[in-house]
């Protein structure tokens, strides 16, 4: 696997390529990073991984300083995946200059849920991934699922600015006991750890209530943030919407097919953990 820090040695090492296939991360990788990396395999002529922990997306109070910086580690894992190129700029590389330049989403897709809790999160997240884009210049791209609404507002952009690039999403990864895959598991105690689960309980609570037929999805709502709140997490939100644009369910969503997700964020201890869960 070639590891590469500039953007110049890294333009010259792909521009032989006619497919690259992009996994972009922040590192500390886990199966689902790697997961991504296999899929990418199939879908390109060069896999390509990124590993950049983005200021933009972090608020002031967030865990930048303290996020997981492990490259070393990460190498041998995208090596044994089967990656073919690393491309692990610096800060200065990628942001020689304040970036003043930045890419807004739309605030009926941005602005809702994570977007809501994290103020800015989704500019932060545009702007480095569009950058990235013009960086590698890859075919295809593969975000997590675990990321619902970052996969589906990056799909958008992707599209509303004809970027000539195929958007594939790669299925969440679970531990045996249902959490799902994220670098944040880490900072969770270990009776945290044990507790962490419930939040993909009570997705699966929620998505077999809809399934029953239970249409009082304000009552469906509470009643999840209420579970959580009772055995200590602090949720942010545990809700029923429309896969498409990430609104509120009307009556037909609730019978259509294939319509609806859940999605939850909560905080357990001082660690910030999300989930979703298609219906
Ligand atoms: O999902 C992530 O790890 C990040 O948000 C991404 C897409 C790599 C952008 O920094």
């Amino acid at each position: 696997m070639k590891i590469i820090h500039t953007i110049a040695e890294l333009r010259e090492t792909l521009h032989k390529f006619k497919r690259p296939a992009f996994v972009p991360t922040m590192g500390n990788l886990h199966e689902g990073h790697l997961a991504l990396i296999a899929q990418a395999k199939g879908l390109g002529d060069v896999t390509v991984a990124s590993i950049f922990v983005n200021r933009l997306q972090f608020l002031p109070h967030e865990d930048f300083d303290t996020y997981p910086r492990t490259l070393e580690l990460d190498c041998g894992k995208l090596k044994a995946a089967g990656c073919d190129v690393l491309f692990a700029p610096s800060e200065k590389e990628l942001y020689p200059e304040p970036q003043t330049f930045k890419v807004h989403p739309p605030a009926e897709l941005a602005d809702i849920l994570e977007g809501h809790f994290r103020p800015g999160f989704f500019v932060g997240v545009c702007t480095v991934v569009m950058k990235l884009l013009t960086c590698v210049q890859p075919r295809v791209a593969l975000f997590g699922q675990k990321d619902y609404q970052q996969l589906m507002i990056l799909r958008r952009m992707v599209k509303q600015f004809a970027l000539p690039i195929e958007v594939v999403a790669g299925a969440t990864q679970r531990a045996q006991d249902g959490l799902a895959l994220s670098s944040r598991n880490g900072y969770l105690s270990t009776p945290e750890r044990t507790e962490a689960v419930q939040l993909s309980l009570a997705l699966n609570t929620m998505a077999a209530a809809l399934k029953a037929g239970t249409r009082d999805i304000a009552a469906l709502e509470q009643q999840a943030m209420d579970s959580l709140t009772g055995r200590g997490w602090k949720p942010d939100y545990l809700t029923v919407r429309r896969r498409f644009d990430l609104q509120p369910p009307g009556p037909d969503d609730l019978t259509a097919a294939n319509a609806l997700v859940v999605l939850a964020a909560a905080k357990l201890g001082t660690t910030r953990l999300i989930d979703n869960l298609e219906i």
